[in-house]
């Protein structure tokens, strides 16, 4: 396929998708083509793009077909520990007070993949609002991707969407049943559609997207071109209720005019509320005298406050894990977060520890490398899930300065990274880890779908493989760490799924 066709077929690409192909996925999209041309029988890659760009419609079956080899679908549970906390614990209950009096909220998962975001605010919201069934709630997922969407409405997943998630919360909300089967009430609450971001026209009230309280379109627009971002930043606008809120993946609105939103910036993320400042503001982040007033939330229907004062002060959710075990120590009029709720932070550690290991290490009075180690990796982790990145990444520099084969802390480094939006550094850190531990696979399965987020699969499969082949060495039923509760047959079954999805 010549430059010419190459550069027209990325330009259809872009006008129906807003995906951006870069040089180094050319290889991909000619695959896609030749696959595509192939199977049609048509004489001529020329011929496959005359009728892609006859067809105008993203959701026609072959544009389906199409856009499934070009995009990535990979999400989890929970996914990014910070944002989900700062959603519980401040905006959840900002939208929940807002609407008291009407009990309507509408809520939208923009490019759900495969269901496990909007499923997972399901879940949040079913812990905060105990009668959620009494209110009108609208949460919404959408995607390009039909397929995804099929199987988001089955609400049937594999371990592998669970792998940073709480085993309690897994226990909670689904049974399995050749497959792990999420609760009937918390599928209830999500509607599905297939719907086109960079297409679709909204506010928009036959497909109910208008007056939205919360946006959440996260790991979409990294692979959108500006312009198509922009577009769509201005329809989310205009599908936003006043003040609604727009969350979107780490640093994925960087240089764009946001001239209607008003960034808030907490210290595990960044959120964007419409800027309308002629509506009156909700009581208690303007009224420090009306905080005290409550609105029932709370799985025990405790009543909880009204969201106090400085809600949006820097810091505050940042902090939230280390008070949460002083919760006795808070005034009594302070919202309580939902302590039988905890999601796993997207680091790829084992769970368990929390912040109250940052306590405990400090007892710790160590006399020889292994354990300084071991406190300071507890020190490092605990930071890191309560969202304080930069201490995080000293305590594991200081570790490495100490022994630099480390796997812990390197690891650590790694996911922290990912976090942070530094890829490239990310894949250092994996690198390393193999140089010191080439049988490490968690290694080659984080690098893997790092290269598969740049769409370089020719690296994403190469990791994939080798991840296969240390995989073929242990027993089907060994964990493997760091994940939680993942095992080798699950893990394998979950590669081979990647990478038949990219032959
Ligand atoms: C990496 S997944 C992100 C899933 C989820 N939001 C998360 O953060 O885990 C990106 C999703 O965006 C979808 N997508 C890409 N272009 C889109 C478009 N133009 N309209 C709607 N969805 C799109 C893809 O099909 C894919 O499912």
């Amino acid at each position: 396929m010549d430059k010419l066709l190459t550069d027209q077929f990325k330009k259809i690409i872009v006008e129906r998708t807003g995906l951006y192909l870069r040089t180094q996925d050319n290889e991909k999209l000619i695959q896609a083509v030749n696959r595509r041309t192939a199977i049609l029988k048509l004489s001529s890659a020329h011929e496959y793009y005359c009728q892609l760009s006859d067809d105008s419609h993203s959701q026609s079956p072959e544009w389906q077909k199409f856009i499934l080899m070009l995009t990535t679908a990979e999400t989890f549970f929970f996914r990014h520990k910070g944002q989900f906390g700062l959603l519980r614990d401040h905006i959840l209950p900002q939208i929940l007070w807002k609407h008291r009096h009407d009990r309507t909220m509408r809520l939208w998962s923009a490019g759900c993949s495969t269901g496990e975001e909007p499923y997972s605010l399901a879940m949040l919201i079913n812990e905060l609002l105990p009668d959620w069934e009494r209110w009108n709630i609208l949460l919404l997922g959408t995607d390009i991707n039909a397929s995804a969407i099929a199987k988001a409405k089955t609400g049937i997943y594999g371990d592998w969407s669970f792998r940073m998630v709480d085993p309690d919360i897994k226990k909670r909300y689904f049974k399995y049943k050749s497959g792990w089967v999420i609760d009937r009430h918390i599928r209830a609450m999500v509607t599905f559609r297939t719907g086109n971001l960079r297409q679709d026209p909204f506010p928009d009230t036959a497909s109910q997207i208008y007056d939205i309280d919360l946006i959440l379109c996260r790991n979409v627009f990294i692979y959108f071109t500006f312009e198509a971002i922009s577009a769509v930043v201005k329809k989310f606008c205009a599908a936003l209720t006043d003040e609604g809120f727009l969350m979107t993946g780490y640093n994925e609105l960087h240089g764009q005019n946001l001239h209607n939103l008003k960034a808030r910036s907490f210290q595990t993320s960044t959120i964007y509320q419409q800027n309308n400042v002629t509506k009156s503001q909700m009581p208690g982040i303007t009224s420090k005298a009306k905080s005290s007033q409550s609105v029932k939330i709370g799985q025990s229907g405790t009543a909880l406050t009204a969201p106090p004062n400085n809600r949006f002060a820097p810091h505050v959710t940042g902090d939230f894990l280390i008070t949460h075990s002083q919760s006795d120590k808070k005034p009594a009029s302070e919202p309580q977060p939902s302590n039988n709720f905890t999601v796993s932070i997207e680091t790829g550690l084992p769970e368990k520890a929390d912040v109250r290991a940052i306590d405990k290490s400090a007892k710790v009075t160590p006399d020889d490398t292994a354990d300084k180690i071991e406190a300071l990796y507890l020190k490092a982790k605990s930071y890191a899930n309560s969202g304080k990145l930069a201490k995080a990444i000293t305590f594991c520099r200081q570790i490495m300065a100490m022994e630099n084969s480390d796997i812990n802390s390197c690891y650590l480094l790694a996911c922290i990274m990912q976090e942070k939006g530094e890829p490239e550094t990310a894949k250092k850190y994996l690198k390393r880890i193999i140089y010191f531990h080439p049988d490490y696979i968690a290694a080659y399965v984080e690098l893997a779908a790092l290269y598969e987020a740049e769409h370089d699969f020719k690296w994403a499969k190469k990791m994939w493989l080798t991840a296969l082949n240390l995989l073929a060495q242990v027993s089907p039923d060994d964990l493997i760490a760091p994940y939680d509760q993942v095992r080798a047959l699950t893990l394998t079954r979950h590669i081979q799924h990647l990478i038949g999805q990219m032959d």
